[in-house]
C-alpha cells in the first residue's frame, strides 16, 4: 500500500492535511511526484517534510526552476521562483538549508517500481510531467480529441502504469485514447493485466479542476484510490497576500481550484 502525492508548491497548510490523511488510512510509504516549491509561501516547511515523509521524490519543473533556472515561465511564476530561492538562501548557510539544496540537486527525473500486487506483478513509472519530457510536457484531458496521436505516442513509453502530475488536473488517461475524471470512476481505477494507463494524480497545494480541495492518490491491493483533503485555505490565501513578491492570482485561484 503506498500513497503518490505531486505539486505542494509549498502549501503547507494543504501538505499537513494530506500528510494526515494518509496517515489515517495506515498508509507508510509516499512517493512524491515533484513540484514541492513554487507559487506558495511555505518552501523551507513544506520541503523539510518531503524530505522527512516521502521514500523519494523526482524532479518537477519549479523545483527545476529554483534549483537551475525558470524555463517557459509567466512573470508572476518566475517571480515566485526568484522568492523561493531568496528565502531559502536567507535561512542559512546551515544544515538544514543545505539539505534543501541537496534535496532539490539530485531529484531524479523518473524513478519505476516492480511490484507484485493482489497477485500479479506490476511496473509502475513516476514522473512529474510526462513519460516522454519528464519535467515539462502536459498532458491535457482535451488531448485525447484535439491531439490524439500525441497521447499514442506518450504510450509507447509506458510498460504499465505511469504516475503524473504537473497540469495539477486528476484523471485516468487509456491508449484510446481516452481520459476519465475521478468522478467519472467513482474515484477508484482498478489496475488490470494489459491495460496501460497514465494516471494523473492532480494537485496537493494548487489544484486546478475547479475543486479547491487538495488532492492525491493511493494504491491498495489492485486498486488505485482518488482522494480529496480540505484543509485551511483561508490561512493559505492570507500568507500568500503577505508576500509582495507573490502575484495575487497564486492566492485567489486557490479559493477556486482553477
Ligand atoms: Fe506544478
Amino acid at each position: 500500500m503506498f500513497a503518490v502525492i505531486s505539486d505542494i508548491h509549498s502549501n503547507l497548510e494543504a501538505l499537513t492535511a494530506v500528510l494526515d490523511d494518509i496517515e489515517k488510512h495506515g498508509i507508510e510509504t509516499i512517493y512524491c511526484l515533484g513540484d514541492v516549491v513554487g507559487y506558495g509561501p511555505n518552501p523551507g516547511e513544506c520541503l523539510d517534510l518531503i524530505i522527512e515523509r516521502t521514500k523519494w521524490c523526482v524532479l518537477g519543473n519549479h523545483d527545476y526552476a529554483v534549483f537551475y533556472e525558470p524555463t517557459n515561465f509567466n512573470y508572476a511564476a518566475e517571480q515566485a521562483s526568484f522568492w523561493t530561492r531568496e528565502v531559502m538562501e536567507a535561512a542559512g548557510p546551515n544544515e538544514q538549508s543545505r539539505k534543501w539544496w541537496r534535496f532539490l540537486g539530485i531529484l531524479p527525473m523518473r524513478r519505476s517500481l516492480r511490484t507484485r500486487l493482489g497477485g500479479r506483478i506490476v511496473t509502475f513509472d513516476f514522473v512529474h510531467a510526462s513519460p516522454r519530457r519528464p519535467i515539462n510536457e502536459y498532458i491535457f484531458p482535451d488531448d485525447v480529441y484535439t491531439n490524439p496521436v500525441k497521447v499514442r505516442v506518450l504510450f509507447d513509453r509506458v510498460s504499465h502504469i505511469c504516475f503524473v502530475g504537473h497540469t495539477h488536473v486528476p484523471g485516468v488517461f487509456l491508449n484510446e485514447p481516452d481520459f476519465y475524471l475521478p468522478d467519472e470512476l467513482n474515484n477508484v481505477y482498478p489496475i488490470v493485466d494489459g491495460e496501460k494507463a497514465i494516471i494523473n494524480i492532480g494537485s496537493v497545494g494548487q489544484p486546478r479542476d475547479k475543486d479547491w480541495r487538495a488532492s492525491y492518490a493511493y494504491v491498495e491491493e489492485d486498486r488505485l484510490h482518488f482522494v480529496r483533503v480540505e484543509y485551511d485555505v483561508d490561512k493559505t490565501v492570507e500568507k500568500i497576500k503577505a508576500v509582495e513578491q507573490l502575484d495575487d492570482f497564486h492566492a485567489d485561484r486557490l479559493k477556486e481550484g482553477r
